[in-house]
């Protein structure tokens, strides 16, 4: 028995298995039946209320539909086939076997084209604010860690060598604030998805006297599309999040590379927590940061998706084609990626312990203290450039005879400058290069405790 499909008027053959397999999209796009369920409730709510259908109908749908969601929310799935192709048709097939024909009045006045683009905006729209949390969970877990660390003094690297001693509190502040930007960018996605592109039906509109503000009430969507062409073959919003998962996961797999070299015996500047570490097989000594690493990796697949859409939606013409059924999996994916990220992430963080000492070690014999010298001579007068070149100098001496820039005696100090003082030599101490740094932003633990303050209450006014 060949299988009937609700659109098979005008068809004498249906395709091969491969072919409606291949066409089909059930497989993936269940992940919106909720949404397709919420879409549809919001459409025949319009309809009963613009009289398009009678109430009768009309609440027959909407209690089929809703039985149809209670079973769902229950057993988590429902006797799906692919001979209906995708979500839409799936549940409608459903209220069909559940309510008889009157369930055929349920696409009155829509097309599977606005309804795919309702189910997507719901998709993302639910999932943004989920997104945001934990987001916020990480930025708490850096906080929480910055303030017991504003005077825990670490090198701070430029290409990987040691620039100048820096509060390790700054460092876990500064990824908070590429964080911070993340949620803004999340917090603005939402203006593209709040929006209902339902009752746009196939690209033109409708002749039934639809009502498309009260579907998009219906919906709890903020506003609605102005142009029914653009409603169904819109997927920047999207794009927009794939975009913002890319940034977010560039972020994420930064700190994971850093993580990952300061657990190593090399830095030793901390010990990530037994359970997110993972032993060899082999070699009993070892305790892997896989979890880092594995976040790190992942980032791969999440810019993938958003390559994979741009690149499909870049050949589209208006309005939909079925090429944007691709649409769906790589942002599901991108969903499921970031957000366990993002929380193991907040957990690694928030367990792992700092090896003071060590970073402390670190910034000894180490001559990152070679600004603080020439910061100092400029200070009593010598031109900047000339006491760089002075600097380099003592600094080429000193590897050569093994000795550091606090080494320097006050003798040789005066061949330099006689204006030279005693205080050199607290000025060439880490903690205080860093605690002097204290211009606007910058490592200065007065500037840090600052930052804190100010990430702490960005914080505390989400908490309302
Ligand atoms: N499964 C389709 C998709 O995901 C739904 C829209 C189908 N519309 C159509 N005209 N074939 O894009």
């Amino acid at each position: 028995m060949p299988i009937k499909r609700m659109w098979g008027g005008r068809f004498q053959a249906t395709g091969s298995d491969l072919a409606n397999t291949f066409g089909a999209s059930i497989f993936f796009d269940q992940e919106m039946a909720h949404e397709d369920i919420f879409g549809s409730l919001a459409h025949v709510k319009m309809l009963k209320a613009t009289k398009i259908l009678p109430a009768a109908d009309a609440d027959k749908i909407i209690k089929g539909l809703h039985e149809i969601d209670d079973q769902l929310t229950k057993d988590g799935s429902l006797p799906f086939t692919v001979d209906d192709e995708d979500i839409h048709m799936n549940i409608e097939d459903l209220l069909t076997k559940k309510i008889g024909p009157v369930a055929g009045k349920l696409h009155t006045g829509r097309s599977r084209n606005d309804q795919v683009a309702t189910d997507l905006h719901l998709y993302v729209k639910e999932r943004l604010p989920k997104v945001i949390d934990a987001l916020y969970e990480l930025q708490q877990a850096l906080v929480d860690q910055a303030a017991e660390n504003v005077h825990t003094v670490m090198p701070g690297y430029t290409h990987m060598q040691h620039a100048q001693p820096i509060s390790y509190g700054h460092y876990l502040l500064a990824y908070f604030q590429m964080f911070q930007r993340d949620v803004e960018r999340f917090q603005f996605n939402m203006k593209h998805t709040d929006i209902s592109p339902l009752g746009a039906a196939a690209l033109a509109g409708t002749s039934f006297p639809i009502d498309r503000q009260l579907s998009a009430k219906y919906l709890g969507m903020s506003d609605l599309y102005d142009n029914s062409l653009d409603a169904v073959s819109d997927r920047d919003f999207v794009l927009e999040f794939l975009s913002n998962a890319s940034i977010l996961m560039m972020h994420l797999s930064r700190l994971c590379e850093e993580l990952v070299y300061w657990c190593s015996h090399e830095f030793g500047y901390i010990e990530l927590s037994d359970s997110y570490s993972t032993g060899s097989s082999i070699m009993p000594q070892k305790k892997n940061p896989d979890f880092a690493e594995l976040i790190r990796g992942k980032t791969g697949r999440v810019y993938g998706h958003l390559m994979g859409l741009l690149t499909t939606m870049k050949g589209i013409p208006l309005a939909y084609n079925k090429d944007m059924q691709e649409d769906k999996e790589g942002i599901f994916d991108a969903v499921k990626t970031i957000l366990p990220s993002l929380k193991i992430m907040a957990g690694m963080i928030k367990t792992l312990h700092v090896n003071k000492d060590k970073m402390d070690a670190a910034t000894h014999h180490d001559f990152s203290n070679a600004t603080e010298l020439a910061d100092y001579l400029a200070g009593k007068g010598i031109p900047f450039r000339q006491a760089h070149e002075i600097v380099g100098e003592l600094v080429l001496k000193g590897i050569k005879s093994g000795h550091d820039l606090s080494d320097i005696s006050m003798e040789e100090f005066h061949k330099i400058s006689p204006k030279i003082d005693e205080d050199v030599y607290h000025c060439l101490k880490p903690e205080v290069a860093v605690e002097r740094r204290n211009s606007y932003g910058g490592t200065g633990f007065k500037q840090v405790e600052e930052q804190l303050a100010k990430a702490k209450a960005i914080l505390a006014k989400q908490d309302k």
